[in-house]
């Protein structure tokens, strides 16, 4: 299963899978896209569906992970690519800075929602396409950059939370069969989606033109699905391991986190 399917390097490593013979889940909220995809696949070895979803909605996340478990009871590895841009900072319907909910919460409630159905598989495995490593501060008091917003540090931000998110999933659940690697692409000529002030867009664009295709970043990601570290807890940019003993995954603050989002998370309904 991978969100951001349809796009970037998640659509380089759904268009790998079902070209080699895997069954892929595809994630996105672009209908156009999403059928692209799936019109790729004709006559490949392997199949892929496309669920159109907006998981910037923890509501939608929710009922997509409740769907899932229905339809694909063991599921083999999830790859976590959904992200969306934004020089302006948004809420989303239910009160949740754009980039917080979709890049931080979306990934945390697939990756305990899913947990059942990956662990029948035989090496089950999250692949979480982040930046690990990197040393912005977390903004501990304003997590979701009430009074300073910034599109730059808001995407920076949502990496350090979900480099913590990895450590507690590990903390919880490093006894069970699923590894969880945080894995940072580099620099990737991408879709790169979102809503771009100019002078961000013309970065992008000078960005992309000197960064490798999204194919150069499908062989670790396989590497990974198909061969998962032995560690609870990893994390790479591209092929170099990034020690998970730094004070940058420290436990005591991927506790602190898991308690503030566990009262975020308690207050939106089904
Ligand atoms: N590219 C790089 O240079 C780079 C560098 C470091 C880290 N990364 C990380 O790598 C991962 C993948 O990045 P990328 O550059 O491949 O991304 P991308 O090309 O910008 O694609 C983003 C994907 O997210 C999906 N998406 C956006 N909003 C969504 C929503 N509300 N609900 C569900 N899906 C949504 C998009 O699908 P739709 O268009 O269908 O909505 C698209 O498939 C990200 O986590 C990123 O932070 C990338």
């Amino acid at each position: 299963m991978i969100t951001g399917a349809t796009d970037g390097i998640g659509a380089a490593v759904a268009r790998a899978l079902f070209s080699r013979g895997d069954h892929v889940v595809a994630l996105g909220t672009n209908a156009a896209k999403g059928e692209a995809l799936v019109g790729a696949a004709d006559g490949a070895p392997g199949t892929v569906e496309f669920v159109r979803a907006d998981l910037s909605l923890v509501s939608t996340t929710r009922q997509v992970v409740e769907r899932i478990l229905d339809a694909h009871p063991r599921i083999d590895g999830l790859v976590l690519c959904a992200r969306y841009f934004r020089t302006t900072r948004r809420e989303t319907a239910e009160g949740f800075e754009d980039n917080f909910a979709l890049f931080y919460l979306s990934r945390l409630l697939l990756g305990y929602g899913l947990r059942p159905a990956l662990e029948r598989a035989e090496r089950p495995v999250i692949v979480n396409v982040a930046g690990p490593g990197h040393d912005t501060p977390i903004p501990w008091d304003d997590l979701q950059l009430t009074r300073s917003y910034d599109g730059v540090t808001a995407m920076f931000r949502s990496g350090r939370l979900v480099d913590l998110h990895g450590v507690a999933f590990a903390q919880r659940h490093g006894d069970g069969p699923v590894r969880y690697v945080l894995f940072h692409p580099g620099t990737t000529s991408t879709g790169f989606v979102g809503e771009f002030d100019p002078a961000t867009a013309r970065f992008v664009e000078q960005q992309k033109a000197s960064a490798k295709p999204a194919t150069a970043v499908v062989p670790p990601i396989l590497g990974l699905l198909d061969d998962p570290p032995a560690a609870p807890l990893t994390a790479f940019t591209a092929d170099q391991e990034i020690d998970v003993r730094s004070a940058l995954f420290s436990p005591r603050d991927a506790d602190r986190l898991a308690t503030l989002t566990d009262d975020l998370l308690a207050r939106v309904g089904d």
